[in-house]
């Protein structure tokens, strides 16, 4: 299958490359990026007016099998991130059972394998069945071929098992990804402690419930020598604490979520589960360091914590009903609208954020830049589309998203990943007229 996308703008993190070319594709590789090409193809894509971005890589992910699949599949899931121009997307462990051995690991990929139309990457436990009381099998997850280990979901808080896994982690070359919430302090808070929780009288969750797991985590894997990468960070002093790593040289990345940069707890609607996360929604002005960080590259990764769940325990009320918002339908939209639109970072950077990096992070070398030679895994988008977001379209069995009526402006128009069209925004509107 060979492949022509003409007239894009071509944006490449890794040559810094923006400029109107075509892309030739075939045996699932860039071939050829030029002005003008005339190549025989099996199929001409016209991207003009649209930006072609190194495929979409979102490093986190709740895919839900095994165990919780009335919330989210791997068939489901995987379809959802095509739709959400992801090419490559990451699986949480958090599972019932947790996946913390290689077979466990095998399961999805063997499964994804066959259900999936995009690449899907499993990580593994840091401890036996996330218990937090010993490191679990990581060498045997590691020769089963996942992308890094992690807790998400909870944080290990036992400090001295926390380095023990570290250290394995570092022997294996894996990535630690690190869900930070100091659990002896949530008290069970289920969102943001400021004068709206208590205007509520709903249990909050402090900034320190999440700085001081940052900073432990830093020191410790610094001093282990473990590349660390921070999940779905909230806070004023997150931001702090990751300008200060970096300028340090320590080896730490850190993400955000559309979530975070695109509401603050002033946003929520009184009893509405769809604004309740973990992190929660933080202070306005928490939000505005988040933006201030991506704009500064303090920031270096937007990935959505994806979190399906059903309409029944969504439910249930503020304080029970389980944290989570669903984000692969979602990310690109808002990304665009919230940052590259209002000038909070440029199209080079979204490239980076939501491509690039990412794929530095879980050492996919032929990944994350549309260079010739590199994987044919490419997101073409439509950066004027605009539309109002509907849970009835979303392909996820999770409907849980406090932006369903938002109007947004971007959408992601196909999906490319090794060199098939994976999702087709036209072919899909057809399919709904027919
Ligand atoms: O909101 C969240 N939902 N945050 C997490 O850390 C876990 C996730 C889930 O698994 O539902
Ligand atoms: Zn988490």
């Amino acid at each position: 299958m060979s492949l022509l996308i003409k007239d894009g703008r071509v944006i490449d993190p890794a040559t810094k490359l923006d400029d109107i070319c075509d892309v030739f594709i075939e045996n699932n590789k860039v071939m050829k990026i030029g002005k003008d090409l005339k190549i025989d193809v099996d199929r001409v894509i016209d991207a003009s007016g649209h930006l072609v971005m190194p495929g979409l890589i979102d490093l986190h992910v709740h895919l839900r099998d095994p165990g919780f699949t009335y919330k989210e599949d791997i068939a489901t899931g995987s379809r959802a991130a095509a739709k959400g121009g992801f090419t490559t997307i990451v699986a949480m462990p958090n599972t019932k059972p947790p996946i913390d051995s290689s077979d466990r690991v095998n399961y999805v990929t063997v499964k994804a394998k066959k259900l999936s139309p995009v690449h899907v990457l499993q990580t593994g436990c840091v401890t036996k069945g996330m218990k937090g009381e010993e490191p679990a099998d990581i060498r045997g997850m590691a020769k089963a071929g996942i992308a890094a280990i992690t807790e998400d979901g909870k944080s290990v808080m036992n400090t001295r098992v926390y380095k023990d896994a570290m250290i394995l982690a570092r022997q294996c070359h894996l990535p630690v990804f690190a869900h930070c919430e100091d659990k002896n302090l949530v008290q069970g808070g289920c969102m943001n402690e400021d004068e709206i929780s208590r205007a509520w009288h709903l249990p909050g969750i402090t900034n320190a419930v999440e700085d001081v797991i940052v900073a432990r985590d830093i020191i410790l894997a610094d001093e282990v020598g473990v590349p660390l990468h921070l999940c779905h960070c909230s806070t004023k002093n997150c931001y702090y604490m990751v300008k200060a790593a970096k300028e340090a040289g320590m080896q730490v990345t850190a993400e955000v979520c559309p979530h975070h940069f695109t509401l603050s707890s002033d946003d929520m609607k009184e009893g509405d589960t769809n604004y309740k996360m973990n992190p929660p929604l933080r202070t306005r002005e928490d939000l505005e360091y988040l933006r201030k960080g991506l704009n500064e590259d303090v920031f270096d990764i937007i990935s959505t914590d994806h979190a399906p769940h059903s309409a029944e325990e969504k439910e249930q009320g503020m304080e029970d009903a389980p944290f989570g918002i669903v984000g692969l339908e979602t990310s690109v939209a808002l990304t665009i609208t919230e940052l590259v639109k209002p000038g909070v970072i440029t199209w080079m950077q979204m490239a980076e954020k939501m491509s690039y990096r990412p794929a530095r992070v879980i050492r996919q070398d032929k990944k994350g830049s549309i260079a010739e030679g590199m994987d044919a895994d490419i997101t073409i988008i439509d950066p004027e589309a605009e539309y109002v977001i509907d849970t009835s379209t979303f392909v996820s069995k999770g409907k849980n998203t406090p932006f369903h009526g938002k109007k947004v402006t971007g959408r992601v128009s196909y999906t490319i990943c090794d060199g098939k069209v994976v999702y087709s925004q036209s072919e899909e509107s057809d399919a709904d007229l027919q």
